[in-house]
């Protein structure tokens, strides 16, 4: 029988490098080779206490129905007052929808606002989802070239002359930033927002690191910035700062007429997020003590702190300190040069030769860079590191 097409959307839409390059060194590891990974955007500590507690009670508690597609009303506040006391936004529990993590809150915000190859700008580096989830949401991603030159944050004008150009109706923004851990100041910010504002774009901001900061530098919401609350749509939860990646769950907050849309468009296509994580979520929202919290940053910054010092010894690397998220985005271009690779073959011989798992700039939209998570153990970090050099000496 003749193979019918799948649609063109399927065909456009690529596998997560990360996921793909993590399962290629889990399968490793399972064939018993003794591989460091330091590619996983996730972090290497159990969900907090409060969190599992809350879970395991909701169970007991048989709050295991559906709900609303928006989610509880009570978690929904709980968010709104969470965005409010934590982050500095003004939002009521109508502004804010729960959803299953952020991929999806990223989804149904780009679904409500663009469509019928709308552009959207992605200012590069960028986590590569957003170029199959713009595509998903019928979008066309449109790259910004990277500004490492610029510790990787873009200049306004930069942003007005790349959406006049694309002729663009929305830009993803995602500080603290995945890979490059840039975190721009509260003057950067605004001067982003004033620009995609005179451009006339959606703004999605993908804010989910941002309780992952160092060097006492501070998140600044684009949706703080005066005119912006009616264009900016945001993204958040507690996935990495309460290591809550396998439950599925965050927050989509806006303007009412965009959250609802993507409530209905969640209705649809999920139903609702998962019921358990939704009581799991308030202990984050919820919580009056970030004691934990501070012990976990600490821990990162200790990684991050080491990370930059053993690299920046390794001759042909440069690492310009991140300051935010967990990731190190690494300048390997001399080392591409002399040894005639590109990035993805570095990373390539790196996993082959010596058994170390890093993510490939390419995807990221930043050639001739590595990236490697520092969610991983010193001793992990320390074998890792180790045999990057050995490699490259
Ligand atoms: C920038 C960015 N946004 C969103 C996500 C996904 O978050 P979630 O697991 O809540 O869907 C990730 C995960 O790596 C990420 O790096």
């Amino acid at each position: 029988m003749s193979e019918i097409p799948l649609s063109a959307r399927a065909r456009a839409i690529t596998d997560s490098i990360t996921l793909a390059i993590t399962a290629r060194a889990q399968t490793m590891k399972a064939q018993g080779v003794d591989v460091v990974s330091l590619a996983a955007g996730e972090p290497d500590f159990a969900s907090p206490d409060a969190v599992r507690e809350a879970g395991i009670k909701a169970i007991r508690d048989g709050q295991t129905r559906y709900t609303a597609a928006t989610g509880m009303p009570d978690v929904r506040a709980a968010g709104a007052s969470w965005l409010s006391r934590v982050f500095g936004l003004n939002y009521a529990a109508g502004d804010v929808i729960v959803t299953a993590g952020a991929k999806p809150a990223l989804m149904l915000g780009l679904m409500a606002i663009c469509g019928d190859g709308d552009r959207v700008l992605l200012p590069a580096p960028f986590w590569p989802s957003y170029v199959d989830i713009v595509k998903l949401a019928l979008g066309v991603p449109v790259i910004v070239p990277a500004v490492p030159e610029q510790d990787f944050v873009h200049a306004g004008a930069q942003i007005v002359r790349a959406a006049r150009d694309a002729k663009a109706k929305g830009i993803v923004l995602n500080y603290p930033n995945n890979p490059s851990g840039a975190v721009p100041t509260r003057a950067q910010v605004e001067e982003l927002v004033a620009a995609a504002l005179e451009a006339g774009l959606w703004i999605v901001s993908d804010e989910i690191y941002a309780r992952l900061i160092y060097d006492g530098r501070e998140h600044f919401s684009p949706a703080r910035c005066s005119g912006a609350a009616e264009r900016v749509l945001v993204v958040n939860g507690g996935t990495k700062s309460h290591s809550m990646t396998g439950w599925r769950i965050g927050f989509l907050a806006g303007p009412r007429h965009v959250v609802d849309a993507a409530g209905r468009i969640q209705s649809q296509a999920i139903g609702n997020a998962c019921t358990i994580s939704q009581r799991a979520v308030l202990a984050v929202c919820n919580e009056s003590d970030d004691a934990e919290l501070r012990a976990r940053l600490r821990a990162f910054d200790e990684r991050r702190r080491w990370v930059v010092q053993a690299v920046n010894q390794i001759p042909g690397l440069t690492l310009a300190t991140p300051h935010g998220a967990f990731y190190a985005l690494i300048d390997a271009r001399p080392v591409c040069r002399r040894l005639g690779y590109d990035d993805v073959e570095l990373a390539e011989r790196l996993l082959s030769d010596a058994k170390v798992a890093l993510i490939p700039g390419g995807p990221f939209a930043i050639p001739g860079f590595i990236r490697l998570s520092y969610a991983a153990s010193m001793k992990e970090l320390e074998e890792g590191v180790r045999r990057i050099a050995a490699f490259l000496s």
